[in-house]
């Protein structure tokens, strides 16, 4: 491996980072992340911290998950690969797909399409959405609805359905059709509701308005997260993603759940749709499903989707739609070994427990710190601090705030993430209640520094 000095020299200076303007990265290098163990990882110095942004929303089972790695190497030596395009199959990806039925039968998800990740996943949900709709002989329905500050990835179409100018003014003009409806947010929204039921009531007339405005007929589906996450972790009332879900049902529009973070645990509950009783016709999945250390995805398809499909006979069911690598047999073992182990600790209960500590945790802090405009959480391990400058008018922080509070707490023993105004904690599910207080040590120490 080139020395110590040599990695901090070159960092950026043959690589760009994603979400990163090249010119920050030179300014500011990074922490250079060398080993990680449990749920800590260490840096190129020796410096070690609780990872309590569990890689990115996707170690779940943290960094040491032997059966993983293992399942890994055997497969690596079984078959490194093969292809599942038309005439061939694998073992693997057979016995994934017959899993991953078992697990999402509640939410009534009955096939599984394989991606490379959660963007491949967004991707062809969307697609498979429109040719749903095109073999049951309305192909008018192609625009899809979606949140403001919801976060669906960065192709093409991922970037359409996006809330968030962030990713879209650059790339723009993105995918005709695509139309957004204010986010069940009570910090801001524009009906300046701060309670979150009459809210989600609010943001619910607004779909129905939009679906009148556009015609149900013209609309394929509609996608949002269970809870919305890097928007600035937004968990929507109890109310509001079955209020969609009844909209979508009566007006003929498929409702596509995006738990590429929220499947898996993350919230407490198995999946977010789980969490709020509700059925999808789709739902993505990515990150966690091999715990990360595989890059892959996997989209299920509800029954009755599967059987427009498979039951077609007009001949517009042919999928044209693939990746070279949806269904790699070294990422389906991942994901095997990954499922069994996920079920096995039922890191979905620690989820809930540790993720109740953090918040109350955050509800101190902010009592504390006036820089914490509003802290959430409830769901699991998905949390956030939205920091503020002044907490009356909600004025943006000073850009050195987030920054130093990130700084100072990993000096004191935890990675925080910082995306804008907001910290997002999104740790790793099996951290313990020792991990968690490191945490918010970490992060009190923060803004102390301010
Ligand atoms: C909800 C959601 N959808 C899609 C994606 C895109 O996944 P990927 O970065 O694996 O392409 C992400 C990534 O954070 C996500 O949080």
């Amino acid at each position: 491996m080139k020395d110590e000095n040599f990695l901090k020299a070159n960092n950026a200076r043959s690589l760009w980072h994603p979400m990163t303007a090249p010119a920050d990265s030179l300014k500011n290098p990074p922490a250079i992340i060398t080993s990680a163990s449990g749920v800590r990882i260490k840096d190129i110095d020796g410096h070690e911290v609780v990872d309590a942004v569990g890689g990115l929303w996707n170690v779940n089972l943290g960094y040491s998950c032997q059966p993983i790695k293992d399942a890994i190497a055997a497969q690596l030596d079984a078959l490194p690969y093969y292809s599942i395009f038309r005439g061939t199959s694998n073992d693997k990806v057979i016995e994934l797909a017959e899993e991953l039925r078992t697990f999402f039968e509640p939410d009534g998800l009955t096939r599984a399409f394989f991606t490379s990740g959660g963007s491949d996943s967004v991707e062809t949900a969307l697609r498979l959405s429109r040719q749903y709709h095109k073999i049951k002989g309305e192909p008018a329905r192609i625009k899809y609805l979606s949140l403001k500050k919801g976060y669906h990835g960065t192709h093409f179409g991922g970037a359409s359905v996006n809330g968030n100018a962030n990713f879209r003014t650059a790339y723009e003009p993105l995918l005709p059709g695509c139309h957004h409806i204010p986010a069940p947010y009570p910090y801001r929204n524009p009906f300046n509701e701060t309670d979150p039921a009459k809210l989600a009531q609010l943001c619910l007339q607004a779909l129905e308005d939009e679906i009148a405005f556009q015609g149900a007929g013209t609309i394929a589906a509609f996608i949002m997260e269970p809870v919305l996450g890097a928007g600035g972790v937004i968990p929507p009332h109890e109310s509001f993603m079955p209020g969609v879900a009844a909209m979508c049902r009566k007006n003929g529009i498929l409702l596509i759940a995006d738990e590429v973070i929220t499947a898996f645990g993350r919230t407490g509950a198995w999946t977010g749709s789980r969490l709020w009783g509700v059925q999808p016709d789709f739902s993505c999945s990515a990150k966690a499903i091999t715990n990360a250390y595989f890059p892959f995805g996997a989209v299920m398809i509800a029954e009755g989707v599967a059987q427009v499909f498979e039951k077609d006979e007009t001949g517009r069911a042919a999928i044209g739609h693939g990746y070279t690598y949806s269904g790699h047999p070294v990422g389906a073992a991942a994901a095997l070994a990954t499922l069994a182990e996920t079920k096995r600790l039922r890191v979905n209960e620690n989820a809930a427990a540790r993720g109740a500590q953090l918040f109350d945790g955050l509800k101190t802090l902010k009592a504390k710190h006036s820089a914490i405009g509003d802290v959430r959480g409830g769901h699991g391990l998905m949390l956030a601090i939205e920091m503020v400058g002044d907490r009356a008018t909600k004025s943006a922080p000073d850009k050195a705030v987030p920054a130093t509070v990130q700084k100072v707490a990993y000096e004191s023993g935890a990675m925080v993430r910082v995306s804008g105004p907001n910290i997002i904690l999104s740790p790793p599910l099996v951290i313990s209640e020792a991990d968690a207080a490191v945490i918010l040590s970490a992060l009190d120490k923060g803004f102390a520094a301010l």
